[in-house]
């Protein structure tokens, strides 16, 4: 299959660019994108394809709002860039971090912006190692994540990183960062040696394994646990309903200080405005970024509770608080957030994800008879469907097989596009995604697996 383009783009592009986990072989056959259109993105032969991850699950509101460009474009126009350093501020970051205080959870009313996710979440270990260290208590420093967690792909956020093959070419880790087993409702085993009469739920159980870990490394050298709510590029793993109260109770337990990662789940993915809501916790730090301007200019960062804030506010100058990225609270990036909130708000967007998504999730599981469609799950307007080579066992299929990017090939073939984790085939549209072409996404789907599969 090709979508190579009519010009030598494609040449030049292998001549002279490298591209996040570059490999030359898939550049032979690249889309080149030339245009966004609601849930549509055009390539450079004209063929339109549904946007079924809205860019890299970032462009909530959809592609082609020229409210977004405005806003941009009116800020750069009057400032487009200045310090926000200590003795700094300006109008857009003061608007925008008020506005995300009244909407997110109650004990959290203080942020720091970035550029990403990653810088989110470098920010968010460091911010616990600080908090701890001006408590007394420098020695808590780990930072346990989990199996199929993804938390970006600078050094300690890879580190943070529970896909393994991020890791081999760019080890060694950064030390004290480890790993628990995710609570992956269609894979979670209970660990070796527990009892068969064991009264736990699986939730709890998967939650427990983050007090075992806490144990075993001595509660006086864990920061913090981090984890995205549901988990997002490996494979949307939603967890049972008791497992993030479970582990609210075991980082207050331990002084442990909770990370959400809400780099995918924040600004409405689940159906509700930050993914922790629906369990009825509260984090300690929660990393954004990603939708917070649906991808129109690169914005992140980080929301801290009123206990860690009051920390960073009270510490002596020998104990400054020394993180800063040039683009902190860029004016461009937080007056397009602030637009695409408006947009948010004003469309009833985050109700919109929950309604849209249960349609999506509804529609999926009319695949789940096909003999090679392992789990169907998802929650708000994030879902997956996980193939399997056999379902009684759960055994994958193997590597080599390619049935994941195969399976990829066929529904572009039909006009959709995405990214999978391995056979775990990922959709996240834009929330403004037609009910017509949630329908179509499943329709081609459904057919694309059989095209494959049988
Ligand atoms: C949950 C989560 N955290 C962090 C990141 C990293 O964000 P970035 O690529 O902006 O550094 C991502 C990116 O997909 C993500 O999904």
């Amino acid at each position: 299959m090709s979508f190579a383009t009519n010009n030598d783009d494609l040449a030049r592009d292998r001549a002279h660019l490298v591209h996040p986990l570059h490999r030359p072989a898939a550049q032979t056959h690249a889309h080149e994108w030339v245009e966004g259109r609601g849930s549509i993105l055009v390539d450079q032969s004209g063929r339109e394809f549904i946007d079924a991850l809205a860019g890299l699950w970032n462009v909530v509101v959809g592609h082609g709002r020229a409210e977004l460009a405005d806003a941009a474009a009116q800020q750069m126009k009057r400032l487009a860039f200045a310090t926000s350093y200590a003795g700094s501020t300006n109008r857009p970051s003061i608007e925008l971090a008020e506005r995300l205080a009244a909407l997110c959870y109650q004990n959290v009313n203080r942020f720091f912006f970035t550029s990403g996710g990653a810088e989110s979440n470098e920010s968010a270990f460091k911010t616990a190692r600080y908090f701890w260290r001006v408590n007394g208590r420098p020695e808590k420093i780990k930072v346990i994540g989990r199996q199929w967690g993804y938390h970006g792909t600078t050094l300690a956020a890879m580190s943070a990183t529970g896909i393994a093959s991020y890791w081999p070419m760019f080890e060694p880790r950064v030390p004290g960062f480890l790993h628990i087993a995710s609570p992956y409702p269609y894979r979670f085993q209970p660990p070796a040696g527990t009892k068969p009469d064991d009264p736990r739920s699986p939730g709890v159980m998967a939650a427990d394994l983050l007090e075992e870990a806490i144990l075993r490394e001595g509660p006086e050298t864990v920061a913090a646990f981090l984890g995205e709510p549901v988990q997002g590029a490996g494979g949307v793993i939603v967890p049972q309903d008791d497992y993030w109260p479970r582990i609210r109770q075991i980082c207050d337990r331990y002084d442990v200080l909770l990370l959400a990662d809400e780099v995918i789940t924040g600004f409405g993915r689940t159906g509700q405005w930050f993914g922790l809501s629906r369990y009825g916790i509260e984090p300690d730090i929660l990393s954004f970024a990603k939708g917070i301007t649906s991808g129109y200019f690169p914005l992140g960062g980080i929301g801290i509770s009123d206990r860690i804030a009051a920390a960073i506010d009270n510490a002596s100058d020998d104990k400054t608080w020394m993180h800063a990225f040039t683009y902190s609270a860029h004016p461009v990036g937080c007056a397009v957030a602030l637009a695409n909130l408006d947009i948010l708000e004003r469309e009833g967007l985050v109700q919109r994800a929950g309604e849209l998504g249960q349609r999506l999730l509804k529609g999926l599981k009319t695949l789940e008879s096909h003999p090679h469609v392992g789990d169907v799950r998802g929650l708000g307007l994030m879902a997956a469907v996980e193939l399997v080579a056999d379902k009684k066992t759960k055994a994958e299929f193997p590597a080599a097989e390619k049935v994941g990017p195969r399976v990829h090939a066929a529904t572009q073939e039909r006009g959709m596009f995405t990214r999978l984790r391995g056979d775990v085939y990922n959709l996240a549209p834009p929330f403004t995604t037609s009910e017509a072409t949630i329908d179509r996404m499943v329709e081609i789907l459904g057919e694309s697996i059989r095209a494959v599969l049988g």
